[in-house]
């Protein structure tokens, strides 16, 4: 499979590597398409980095700032704000006005096109979403699902691809919450779940995923059920088609314990198989 499933992996376990396509970036790759160049990944931008040269990519690109402030076309992203920058949009100026690490979504090869005054202007298709700051957004908690009634959570929708139909959002699940009778079905999707955990623990059959975790589950793949004794906030992508939840008919049970058992490709065995877990006290 060019895109290897990946669930799941604490980013705090992975190196941070520079960053080949610009100057003075680290990153730390969390899942890649070896045939599209398409990847997810955490970066980190220092203080007064600047990208003074325009350019575009042939990629989209959507980013959410987990801490730090940067801007792009005098825009500022500040912690919590994401952005949807479509393919060919031009990058003027880009600078970190703080030590910034921002997770971006980049769905083809990512290698820069440098832009000289005078040329001609890429077209870009998409409307872009520049600096959707979520903490000023509020939590819809519709009930969609009553399956998922449990988790007693909320949604802050990004962006739905006018295209595609990919949504990408915010979830959020409350504390101390499990499946009624510590055992639920489980759920899949006819496309791909992408997600990272901006805060908080939430546990299911593949362990306990805290801040900093991240997946890449393929279609098909039965997961849950779920529950949170502290609450989370996860960014959640589902990639390349609309949203649909699948049930099982047979019931699984929940851990609030499970144990960490991931799926990653061979390149994080080394680093990913241990579970990790943060010094509370
Ligand atoms: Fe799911």
């Amino acid at each position: 499979m060019a895109r290897e499933h990946v669930e799941f992996i604490q980013s705090q376990v992975l190196d941070w590597q520079s960053w080949p396509h610009l100057k003075g970036i680290e990153y730390k790759e969390l899942s890649t398409d070896k045939e599209t160049g398409a990847t997810t990944g955490l970066f980190k931008f220092p203080e007064g980095w600047k990208e003074k040269q325009a350019y575009w990519m042939e990629s989209e690109e959507e980013f959410f700032v987990v801490e730090g402030d940067i801007e792009i076309n005098d825009v500022h992203y500040s912690e919590g704000c994401f952005g949807y920058l479509p393919a060919r949009y031009l990058r003027r100026t880009v600078r970190a006005n703080k030590d910034t690490t921002i997770i971006r979504f980049l769905d083809q090869n990512p290698a820069p096109t440098y832009y000289n005054y005078g040329d001609p202007l890429p077209e870009v298709g998409k409307a872009p979403v520049e600096s959707l700051n979520t903490y000023e957004m509020v939590w819809d908690k519709g009930v969609l699902d009553p399956k998922l009634l449990h988790l007693d959570f909320g949604r802050k929708i990004l962006r739905i691809d006018p295209e595609t139909k990919s949504k990408t959002f915010l979830y959020m699940v409350s504390p101390q919450v499990r499946p009624e009778s510590w055992s639920g079905p489980r759920e899949h999707h006819p496309t791909v779940e992408e997600s990272f955990t901006l805060y908080g623990t939430l546990a299911g059959d593949r362990g306990v995923m805290r801040t900093g975790s991240y997946f890449w589950r393929p279609p098909g793949i039965p997961h849950g059920p779920y529950g949170s004794r502290t609450g989370c906030v996860l960014l959640i992508r589902f990639v390349g088609g609309a949203h649909v939840n699948h049930w099982s008919e047979k019931m699984y049970p929940f851990s609030f314990d499970a144990p960490y058992r991931p799926i990653l490709p061979k390149h994080l065995r080394g680093k990913g198989l241990k579970e990790w877990k943060p010094t509370p006290f």
